[in-house]
């Protein structure tokens, strides 16, 4: 009996100094592990008479249970302490102000292209794009741009090595050859806008290395001039913002197209300051026309059925005249402060519901 009653005076003790759950670990394997004290005792039962080994088996049941359950709350106390601890370290500040937010802004490039293709995409125009780096016969070629064609020169196109059959590949100077891989890919009626970077060999203030363009094309039996007309009129005015916007028609030239006309929209220069839709000047933003008879055949498209209309925009100069962007190359200096002034917030595509047209 003594032996008992010491060893729960012993083992209470430990177990209430015990400060941490290695230290409640080590107590109770030293009690009531394989070869604990508590364990031997029980072992050592078998040894005693059958009388005593009764009353010594009880004692020694209810001393185990006794510890046990002293092991029990102490390990409860133990995480209890723990967890108290970690909050008092862990509590969160809620007086402290917020950290600024960096919030990002949408490029006028892209905030530009997504208002040209919801303008055209109201109209039921869809997207189709093409490779960069683009085969020689579709950037010129089936574009009735033959190899001596004058047209060629303007370009100041980036040739890229010949390929093994000779076919030179060039990095695409317009996004017009889009339309001869959607003619040769797809069924008329055709009526898609594309959106992407073209690439010409010159650099100054006006002009970029690397620049996007917005195309479009229409085929049907039927279209005509008046169709391309309305189309850019209406795509003006809204892209603009002004009902009365003035649109003028320029009898041009491109070899792909036949007629061919400029667009351009009225505006005022005086006093150095450019004022859009207004005044007794005028401004070009884009060169359209009925598609040349002689690109859809070299799509195989029959001429004598279909028809149709293109045209063309450079998006860069949308976006500087829409938001008075006043030097091209900030376009692509990816600096901050440029962004923050020019950029969008996401989703600010202006509404065009209610305007006429549409
Ligand atoms: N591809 C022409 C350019 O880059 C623009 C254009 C497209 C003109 C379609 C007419 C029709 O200048």
């Amino acid at each position: 009996m003594d032996t008992i009653n010491n060893l729960k005076s012993e083992l209470g003790g430990k177990i209430a100094n015990a400060d941490s759950m290695d230290d409640l670990e080590q107590i109770r394997i030293s009690a009531l592990g394989k070869k604990g004290q508590i364990t031997a005792l029980m072992k050592n039962l078998s040894a005693l008479d059958p009388e005593k080994r009764k009353a010594a088996g009880k004692e020694l049941n209810i001393l185990k249970q006794v510890i046990s359950s002293l092991l029990d709350s102490k390990k409860n106390d133990l995480e209890n302490i723990s967890l108290e601890s970690r909050l008092a370290e862990e509590n969160i500040d809620i007086t402290l102000p917020i950290r600024p937010e960096e919030i990002g802004t949408i490029h006028p490039i892209s905030q530009t292209t997504d208002e040209l293709i919801s303008i055209f995409g109201e109209m039921g125009f869809v997207v189709a794009e093409g490779p960069s780096i683009e085969e020689d016969w579709y950037n010129f070629t089936a574009l009735n741009i033959p190899v001596d064609h004058p047209a060629r020169q303007e370009h100041d196109t980036f040739y890229i090595n010949a390929k093994k059959d000779d076919q030179r590949m060039v990095l695409r100077t317009h996004t017009s050859p889009v339309q001869i891989r959607t003619m040769q890919s797809q069924k008329p009626p055709i009526r898609i806008i594309v959106p992407g970077r073209t690439y010409r060999c010159d650099h100054d203030a006006t002009h970029s290395p690397m620049f996007h363009q917005i195309e479009g094309l229409v085929i049907d039996k039927t279209t005509h001039m008046g169709h391309l007309k309305g189309c850019l009129i209406e795509a003006c005015r809204t892209f603009f913002g002004m009902d009365e916007l003035p649109v003028r028609f320029r009898p041009s030239y491109f070899p792909f197209t036949e007629p061919s006309a400029e667009v351009d929209i009225g505006c005022s220069f005086k006093g150095g300051t450019l004022k859009i839709g207004e005044g007794q000047d005028w401004l070009e933003v884009l060169g359209s026309g009925m598609v040349n008879p002689n690109v859809l055949e070299n799509c195989g498209i029959d001429s004598n059925e279909y028809q149709g209309f293109a045209f063309g925009m450079g998006i860069e100069r949308m976006a500087m005249l829409k938001y008075g962007i006043p030097d091209l190359r900030t376009f692509y200096e990816s600096d901050l402060r440029w962004l923050k002034h020019y950029g969008f917030q996401p989703l600010d595509i202006p509404s065009l519901v209610g305007r006429a047209g549409l």
